[in-house]
């Protein structure tokens, strides 16, 4: 939540800070402001309520003038609603240094009374505005930003990244973090901050993390990491493993679009060097080797689509691991006192990385004594820094709030380490595991061929349920996770009253949702399946039909006994049950995308929503 970017080089700074915001915005749309210290020596500012394309078409229409520092900003709402006067930068010392923050100050209140107790005057309901102040009061007694950003963080409580520039230092942005992301770009003549390396990357692919509770001065020529005592850190560099272009719409309508296309891909890279010769091999995994043969229980942690994930991650694990798994909320895990050992293992998955409610939980769980490992997509994040070993997904980025490639991606790295600790503890044989990872194997082709059949149709259908008020999925075993994401998934973006539920609960109640005209989508199980769910669902549909539902069913090709039941019937390929899901899951990301499409809304960018949710 929010995006944040800095800049010191030779480059035009509002060319870089806009580019920059373009690839943060997913992170926030309420507002964009950026600051320059112009060539004359003034620091200008401008900044907009709305989409940073109106702060582009105000930047267009009334130039500011350009210089060689600056910071830029992209809001998600917290303190103050999403008006120009609350938008970033804040301004201190008398309007000559300005602050962009991202998190929340908790104690700011108080902090403001003292300021107002001291004459200071606010022109903003915000709490960053109490930072911006407080950092320029003691800027005035010092003279030195990153002393006084030191002594003004070492007073706040609650999360945030700060960045902030002074109009008397020209070529020096100093940064803060504590809970929320900053990252460094490193360039020839230039470095970058952004709150993740997106906000950089056209510029630069060398990286450098900044831990937590730290503080980073950048000038062109150096970079200087010191923890908020004072003191120097060690950093650590890496190369960021996508371009540019691959954060680019490349001609796509929505990023959406382009992401869910990118759902076999992103399978095939989070299989790429892992599965070999039937086996498979996560090097990743060896910081935490001993605890995973004699791992007890398990415990995934995330947060909405993730947590999706993880729900199917318990399928398989159990299935061929042998190990329990329990699957949390992390917002719900971390307040009520869960059991943990140390040899329980605490995998949270999480596509940011930066998800502050499964942070937190992370923490918790390394505080109470487990091992933490990390399911991610965002290298240089902070939750895989705070783990004992991660698993990237290597989805490449997610622009689209609305997460889809990540989902299967991170299924498919669930499913990875359930055969990885099968392989150790011997719960299976090798034939078996070599089963499992060539219908791994085959599943990005399997997905192309869903894309090649479903998409066309869906998008033929879709308008003509524009007007629909709400949805039901149903689902069976794996089928279960995959209703709610796709009720999640049509809430979030098309905005209609969705719900998922476990197919065999709907005569507990929700079958009185039952009347004429319901439209619901049901996942229908391979009738092929050694298992009796088939005929079960069947009946489900049988039962809903009776009652005047409309039916849409994701079924296999093939099934016929699917068809005097269904009104529409959208068909996947054959997959063993683990992994029929993976395929099941993305006509309805394209079914949510469509209907949100049809009824003119941005599918990219949903109201109220951000993608990265840096705040409890
Ligand atoms: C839904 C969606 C969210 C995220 C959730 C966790 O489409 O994108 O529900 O899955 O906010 O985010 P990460 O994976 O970044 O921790």
């Amino acid at each position: 939540m929010c995006g944040i970017v800095g800049y010191v080089g030779p480059n035009s700074t509002i060319d870089v800070l806009l580019g920059g915001l373009k690839r943060l915005e997913y992170r926030g749309y309420d507002s964009a402001g950026i600051a320059v210290l112009t060539d004359g020596g003034e620091l200008g500012t401008r900044k907009r309520a709305g989409k940073l394309g109106i702060l582009a078409e105000d930047l267009t229409a009334a130039p500011l003038n350009d210089g060689h520092t600056g910071i830029g900003h992209t809001r998600w709402a917290t303190h103050g609603g999403p008006t120009d006067g609350n938008a970033h930068p804040h301004l201190g010392d008398g309007g000559k240094l300005a602050l962009i923050h991202n998190g929340i100050i908790e104690n700011f209140a108080e902090l403001k009374q003292e300021l107002l107790d001291r004459g200071e005057t606010f022109s903003s309901e915000t709490d960053t505005e109490v930072a911006a102040l407080l950092v320029g009061e003691v800027f005035r007694e010092t003279g030195d930003l990153t002393q006084a950003l030191r002594r003004v963080v070492a007073r706040l409580e609650g999360a945030f990244t700060l960045l902030v520039m002074h109009q008397d230092r020209p070529g020096v942005v100093v940064g803060a973090r504590r809970n929320s992301p900053l990252v460094i770009g490193l360039g020839e003549g230039e470095n970058f901050l952004g709150s993740d390396v997106a906000a950089f990357v056209e510029h630069t692919k060398r990286a450098m993390e900044i831990g937590q509770d730290q503080i980073v001065t950048i000038t062109p020529d150096g970079v200087e990491v010191t923890d908020f005592a004072g003191n120097e850190v060690p950093t650590r560099e890496f190369e960021v493993a996508w371009d540019a272009s691959a954060a680019e719409k490349g001609g796509w309508p929505s990023f959406m679009k382009k992401e869910i296309s990118e759902e076999p891909e992103a399978v095939a890279k989070t299989l790429l060097g892992r599965v070999h010769d039937g086996r498979v091999t996560l090097p990743e995994l060896a910081a935490i080797g001993e605890l995973l043969d004699g791992v007890d229980r398990i415990v995934v942690i995330a947060c909405g689509t993730a947590a999706y994930a993880g729900m199917l991650g318990k399928y398989a694990l159990e299935a061929w691991a042998r190990v329990p798994v329990d699957v949390e909320l992390s917002h719900e895990f971390r307040y009520r006192d869960p059991v943990l050992s140390p040899t329980t293992l605490v995998v949270s998955v999480s596509q940011s990385g930066e998800t502050m409610d499964t942070l937190m939980a992370v923490k918790y769980a390394k505080e109470r004594g487990a091992r933490t490992l990390s399911i991610c997509n965002t290298q240089g994040s902070t939750i895989p820094r705070e783990s004992d070993a991660v698993l990237y997904i290597h989805a490449g980025p997610e622009v689209a709030v609305a997460s889809t490639k990540a989902f299967v991606a991170q299924v498919t790295a669930l499913y990875l380490l359930g055969l990885d600790i099968a392989q150790r503890r011997g719960t299976m044989d090798a034939d078996a595991v070599a089963a499992q990872v060539e219908e791994l194997q085959n599943i990005p082709a399997k997905l192309d061929q869903v894309l090649e059949s479903t998409a066309t149709r869906i998008a033929e259908f879709a308008p003509w349920l524009g007007d629909t008020q709400s949805v039901l999925f149903l689902g069976r075993h794996v089928g279960y996770p995959v209703a709610l994401e796709g009720a999640l998934k049509l809430k979030e973006i098309a905005y209609i009253h969705a719900e998922g539920f476990a197919a065999g609960e709907l005569k507990h109640g929700p079958i009185a949702l039952i009347e004429p005209g319901q439209l619901v989508i049901v996942l229908v199980p391979s009738p092929r399946h050694d298992d009796s769910l088939h005929p079960k669902v069947v009946s489900n549909i049988q039962e809903i039909r009776a009652r005047g539902a409309r039916v849409i069913a994701i079924a296999e090709v093939g099934d016929v006994a699917v068809v005097p039941y269904a009104d529409e019937v959208i068909r996947i390929p054959f997959a063993a049950p683990l992994f029929e899901p993976i395929l099941g899951v993305v006509p309805l990301h394209i079914f949510a995308m469509e209907l949100a499409s049809a009824k003119g809304l941005d599918v990219d960018q949903p109201r109220n929503l951000a993608k990265s949710v840096t705040v409890e």
